[in-house]
């Protein structure tokens, strides 16, 4: 029998949608029918997109700036960049290792189209941003898991050896992390750099959460000798500035890396929309103090949900980075998508189940604390009657 031509192509059998767009899903349906949700389940900033970087973007708009900018991004919005890279992450880096993307997923996205080829192995920490998974499948590779607690507590470079195959080519490397709120720490960053050194391995860094770090401090692995011709390490406005909705990221490499993510970029969006970038320069012209500023909002809102979890029985510890939290969920169920359905259900709380995350995180529910501390309470609340 003839097979149809009315079909997507092989390439995209292997790529799935997350249990986060269901959970979404299922949340809007019931706020839709008049219902009331405690929104743990989402992963924005708390905080509307700062003004100046509104006014940039209004103000680009009136002076009709709003033709093409060059695919790979701007040029003083590349600077202000670099200019952040040198002075806050300590990268050697000019502007010309600067390519702006649609948000940090799609610097990813060229990232790992630019690394792999069809059957090469990628290790990757896990539980890991859901979408990894999906990114190095859609470019043909094959996910490694590496388990983040158990390679923590019995060494890096042993678990990335036992994982490793020879066809592995790259290491998914992301600080702090989502979901568990990891914050790899500057020995940890050597142990992975050293192996990709000696296997000749690529690394892909995600630092999209790098201003979000409570405890230590945020280390870039591409400082490391060696490391700066074998990483690409992207980044994203959406989480520091609150600019979700308006898809700025970017990605810093060398060559060759920068010829293969300038192809990508120009054939899959051709660049930023060029008053959003105007936007985008704004965030990057405001002093950084602010961020920190931020930072504590987050731990006081982290302390309060953390010691309410752990009251309830989901234990867990403080996270030393980002906005989300990783309890155990045992006490409700030990199926985390049976969890985080009781919970939806039965105390109107939205969660998103760990095992959401790759299977080392079943067992968990990843609760984002970043909501206001009105909504946090809330949702403590729902959470004391639901045991009560
Ligand atoms: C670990 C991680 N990397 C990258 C991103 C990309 O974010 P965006 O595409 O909004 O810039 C996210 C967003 O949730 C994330 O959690």
């Amino acid at each position: 029998m003839k097979i149809s031509a009315l079909r997507v192509s092989k390439r995209l059998d292997e790529v799935h949608f997350s249990d986060i767009v269901q959970v979404r899903n299922k949340v809007m349906a019931l706020r839709a029918a008049g219902e009331a949700v405690h929104g743990f389940h989402g992963g924005e900033p708390f905080f509307p997109t700062p003004l100046p970087v509104k006014y940039g973007i209004i103000q680009a708009l009136i002076e009709n700036k709003t033709r093409y900018a060059p695919s790979s991004g701007m040029e003083p919005l590349r600077e202000a960049i670099a200019h952040k890279l040198r002075t806050f992450n300590g990268m050697k880096v000019t502007a010309d290792q600067v390519l702006l993307t649609v948000g940090g997923s799609h610097a990813l996205y060229a990232a790992f189209q630019c690394v792999l080829d069809p059957g090469d192995d990628v290790l990757l920490f896990s539980p890991y941003w859901t979408p990894i998974r999906e990114l190095i499948t859609g470019a043909q590779g094959r996910p490694l898991l590496v388990p983040t607690v158990s390679a923590i507590s019995h060494g890096i470079t042993a678990s990335l050896e036992r994982y490793s195959t020879p066809q592995t080519r790259a290491i998914y490397y992301n600080t702090p992390q989502n979901p568990n709120g990891i914050v790899f720490t500057r020995q940890h960053a050597e142990e992975v750099a050293a192996f990709a050194r000696k296997r000749d391995l690529v690394v892909i860094a995600d630092e999209a959460y790098e201003d979000i770090v409570y405890e230590g401090e945020h280390f870039s692995i591409a400082t490391l000798p060696g490391m700066r011709e074998r990483t690409l390490t992207t980044y994203t406005l959406s989480k520091s500035f609150s600019m979700t909705g308006l898809r700025v990221g970017y990605v810093v490499a060398e060559e060759p890396w920068m010829s293969g993510l300038r192809k990508i970029i120009l054939y899959s969006t051709n660049g930023v929309s060029t008053p959003t970038q105007w936007g985008a320069l704004e965030a990057m012209r405001m002093p950084r103090e602010l961020l920190l500023g931020r930072r504590e909002e987050y731990r006081q809102r982290r302390d309060v949900l953390v010691q309410a979890l752990n009251e309830a029985g989901l234990e867990c510890t403080p996270p030393a980075g980002a906005f989300y939290v990783f309890p155990k969920c045992g006490r409700i169920h030990k199926n985390s998508r049976k969890a985080a359905e009781i919970l939806l259900d039965r105390a109107r709380i939205a969660t998103v189940p760990g095992v959401a995350f790759g299977a080392q995180g079943e067992g968990h529910l990843r609760f984002s604390y970043s909501l206001s501390m009105q909504m946090i309470e809330a949702g403590i609340d729902a959470l004391k009657k639901f045991q009560a």
